[in-house]
């Protein structure tokens, strides 16, 4: 997607040394565009833990790419199989909540340890990297295409009136290597001069709404208005929001949605207004073996001080100060669960359907067990 004049996506390959993975530093946006370089397996973890990259898919397909750097060290050690799957299970230990890291994990555990020799292993990490990743892209790709036509609805319904989409966190192409999911369909809405206007949760405490969805929306020139995250059911309540999208971390088999904490209060607000609230699911963000969403889904819980302290740029730099008193305890759950109940549908890849297993079986028939 773009970024002033060039076009980037989540993650790529250097291309001069494929041992060199690089991202786009999201902890310093939207006020420094900076590139790092993965070098190593702990640089990878590092940037997923540390949330230098996040964002369910994009999570997944940095996964991918840390087996396939472990893949090159492992080469030096005596054992490769066990010095991989050590580096799998730091990995599952680092974001418990989006699914897709553990998909990832175990698409490349399972191709690579089929390889016969450490050179193979090496070439499997490579090429099962790759493909998560083109693949994640072509998923956003169709989620936008079907997404389309419910912007495309309402667009009609309103007589060509600017359709206002809310969306929380960043389910944007940052989180998800390119077009993004809950974006996409906006992304193309834009694109085809249906007017949109994207009200953009702040989405406290990391701010991913306000710094991320914001700059993106900035960049490709998609209106939109950054909103304090308890905003929203007002907005509701007059009439200035036609429709919700957002993403998830990871949905049950009876289309339970895990996404970022907040998202609940969102749903239960569109409820209360008959207002669509519309979940963009990639099948990667699905979890096809568990029901359950409160009860089974991990939620992550991170530093209090991300709470406590808010991010900022002040006099030329990037700057934290501390909001509450510095002796109070804080809780920083990372996500909640909306129950399928306040779940309009769900935008999957392969199309539109109710989120329950029913409507996801539909789509995804091979995971009828
Ligand atoms: O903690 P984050 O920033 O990784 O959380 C991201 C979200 O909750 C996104 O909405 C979700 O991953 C969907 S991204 C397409």
């Amino acid at each position: 997607m773009k970024v002033g004049n060039d076009y980037y996506t989540g993650i790529w390959l250097n291309q001069k040394d494929p041992h060199i993975v690089q991202i786009i530093d999201q902890r310093k946006l939207p006020h420094q565009f900076e590139i790092i370089e993965l070098k190593t397996f702990k640089d990878a973890l590092h940037a997923i833990n540390d949330m230098a990259l996040r964002g369910a898919p994009l999570i997944g397909s940095a996964a991918g790419y840390a087996i396939y750097l472990a893949s090159l060290e492992a080469c030096n050690n005596k054992n490769f199989d066990h010095y991989l799957l050590d580096k799998a299970e730091k990995l599952k230990n680092s974001r418990p909540t989006a699914v897709d890291l553990f998909k990832a994990v175990d698409m490349q555990m399972d191709a690579i340890l089929k390889g016969k020799c450490d050179a193979e292993k090496v070439g499997i990490a490579l090429k099962t990297a790759n493909k998560i990743t083109k693949d994640i892209i072509e998923i956003c790709k169709n989620i936008g295409l079907h997404g389309l036509k419910l912007i495309e609805d309402i667009s009609k319904c309103k007589n060509g009136e600017t359709v206002n989409i809310l969306t929380h966190c960043n389910a944007g192409w940052l989180a998800t290597v390119d077009y993004g999911t809950a974006t996409a369909p906006v992304y193309l809405a834009q694109e085809m001069g249906i007017k949109v206007h994207v009200w953009v949760d702040e989405t406290r405490p990391r701010n991913q709404g306000a710094s991320l969805t914001a700059w993106e929306m900035l960049n490709q020139g998609v209106p939109h208005t950054v909103i304090a995250d308890n905003t929203g059911g007002h907005l509701m309540q007059h009439g200035l929001v036609d429709m919700v999208i957002v993403g998830t971390d990871r949905t049950t088999l009876n289309g339970d949605v895990a996404n970022k904490i907040g998202t609940y209060l969102k749903a239960l607000a569109a409820k209360d207004n008959n207002i669509p609230f519309y979940v963009a699911a990639p099948s990667t963000s699905i979890d096809f073996t568990i029901r359950d969403g409160v009860k089974e889904i991990p939620i992550e819980l991170r530093d209090p001080d991300e709470v406590k302290y808010i991010q900022g740029w002040l006099n030329g730099k990037i700057q934290k100060v501390l909001l509450s008193p510095e002796k109070s305890p804080a809780a920083n759950y990372g996500f909640d669960v909306t129950p399928a109940r306040l779940v309009t549908a769900l935008i999957t890849e392969r199309g539109i359907c109710k989120a329950d297993k029913k409507g996801i079986l539909k789509l995804f028939p091979e995971y009828d067990k």
